[in-house]
C-alpha cells in the first residue's frame, strides 16, 4: 500500500508497555512514546521551551511533563496543557499490529509556538548613560524585623556612602530581606536545562532574585560583596546567590554569550576567626568566573583569629575602627576608578570561546 513505508517499526507492544513514558528513536527522529490504559502515544521528543527531552520526563495524567521546567503536552495529540494548546509539539499516528508499534513518521502535526512575552531580564545588554553605578550586595543573614550590627554590613555601608562622594549612584540589596528560592539544579539535569534568564526567575514571579540579576547584569557598573565568615566559608546566603548565579556563567559556557562586560567586583569580608584569605579566594575565583574585573587590592577583611570568641569585642573593632571605614572608602574608589576606565575603552568581549572552563572543548 502507497506510504506503507512511512509507518515504521518501533518495537513491540509488550516491551513498550513496560514503561509508561519511553524516549525512542525511529528513522533519525527523536520521539516520546507513551502508554497508558493500553493505549499508545507519540509525540517528538524536543519540548516547545528549550528543547527539554520528553521522553525522560513523566506522565500526569494524559500529558507529559517535561523533565526541564515541567512544560506539559498531551501525549498523543502534542497540544499544551489547557490554556496553552497553542503551544504544541507534533504529534505522530500510531497503530498496533501483530504486536508490534508502529508510528507514521512522515504524517506528524505541525509544531506551534505560542508568543510568550520575553522576560524583562532577557533585554539586550547596554549600559545606560549616566554617573558610575554601584550595588552593594549584603549577604549577612539577621532577622530583618530585629536587625544586629553586622561588622560586614558596617563596612558596606560605608563603603555605599563613600559612593556619593565620589560622584556615584547606589543600591543596596540585602539578601537577607529578599525572598528567592534555591538553586534547584537544572544545570545538574543538563547545562542548556539552565538558562538566561534563570528558570525559576523566569517561572515563578515572587522570586525576589531578580533584583540581583537586574543590579548584577544590567544596572550596576560596579559590585561590593560584603560577605561574614561563617566556621571558615562565606556566608550561607552567599552561597545561595551564588548558586542561582549559575545561570549567569552558564551563557558563556552554552550560547558562548557573556552577560557581565566592563563590570569591576569588589569584597568586604569580616569574620570573628579566620580563613580571610580561603573565603576571599572562593569569592575571588566566582566572581572571574562570571566575568567580573578587579582592582587591584580587591578586598578589605578583618578578623582576629581561631583563640578569639569574644564577639562582642570584635564587633566593637570593625565599629570603631576609623582605618577599616577609610578601607572600605578606599576600595569604592579603587572599583570605581577601574569601571570607569573600563567603561571608557569598552573593550570586554561580548563572546568568549576559549575562557574559563571552556579552555578546552565542552561536552553540553
Ligand atoms: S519545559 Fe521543556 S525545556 Fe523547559
Amino acid at each position: 500500500m502507497a506510504g506503507d513505508e512511512n509507518w515504521v517499526d518501533v518495537g513491540a507492544t509488550e516491551e513498550l508497555s513496560k514503561a509508561p513514558l519511553k524516549r525512542i528513536t525511529a528513522m533519525n527522529r527523536e520521539l516520546a512514546i507513551s502508554v497508558k490504559d493500553g493505549k499508545f502515544g507519540v509525540v517528538s521528543n524536543t519540548c516547545n521551551h528549550v528543547g527539554g527531552p520528553l521522553g525522560e520526563g513523566r506522565l500526569d495524567g494524559d500529558y507529559i511533563v517535561c523533565p526541564w521546567h515541567n512544560w506539559k503536552f498531551h501525549r498523543c495529540t502534542g497540544l499544551g496543557e489547557p490554556g496553552y494548546e497553542e503551544d504544541h509539539v507534533p504529534a505522530y499516528p500510531v497503530k498496533v499490529e501483530g504486536g508490534r508499534v508502529l508510528v507514521n513518521v512522515a504524517a506528524a502535526s505541525k509544531r506551534g509556538k505560542k508568543p510568550h512575552d520575553p522576560h524583562p531580564l532577557s533585554r539586550n545588554i547596554a549600559r545606560a548613560p549616566g554617573p558610575l553605578r554601584l550595588a552593594g550586595i549584603s549577604t549577612s543573614a539577621m532577622d530583618e524585623a530585629n536587625p544586629r550590627f553586622s561588622g560586614s554590613d558596617h563596612l558596606l555601608n560605608h563603603a555605599m556612602k563613600s559612593c556619593m562622594a565620589h560622584g556615584a549612584e547606589s543600591r543596596l540589596i540585602r539578601l537577607s530581606a529578599l525572598k528567592f528560592r534555591n538553586c534547584e539544579g537544572y544545570y545538574s539535569k543538563a547545562a542548556r536545562a539552565c538558562t538566561w534568564p534563570c528558570s525559576i526567575t523566569q517561572m515563578d514571579a515572587d522570586d525576589q532574585m531578580d533584583q540581583v540579576y537586574e543590579a548584577l547584569v544590567h544596572w550596576a557598573d560596579v559590585i561590593i560583596v560584603a560577605s561574614p565568615i561563617r566556621w571558615g566559608a562565606a556566608s550561607s546566603l552567599y552561597f545561595k546567590m551564588a548558586e542561582r548565579l549559575n545561570c549567569v556563567q552558564n551563557a558563556v559556557t552554552i550560547n558562548n554569550k557573556v552577560l557581565i562586560r566592563n563590570k569591576v567586583a569588589g569584597f568586604i569580608i569580616v569574620g570573628g576567626q579566620d580563613n580571610i584569605q580561603g573565603v576571599a579566594g572562593q569569592m575571588l575565583g566566582f566572581f572571574a568566573e562570571l566575568g567580573f574585573i578587579f582592582p587591584q587590592f580587591p578586598y578589605i577583611a578583618h578578623s582576629r583569629g581561631w583563640s578569639h570568641e569574644d564577639m562582642e569585642h570584635n564587633v566593637a573593632i570593625v565599629r570603631d575602627s576609623k582605618e577599616l571605614a577609610e578601607g572600605a572608602d578606599m576600595l569604592t574608589k579603587r572599583c570605581l576608578d577601574l569601571a570607569a576606565h573600563l567603561i571608557a575603552r569598552d573593550e570586554a568581549p561580548v563572546s568568549i570561546e576559549r575562557g574559563g572552563r571552556k579552555a578546552h572543548t565542552l561536552h553540553t
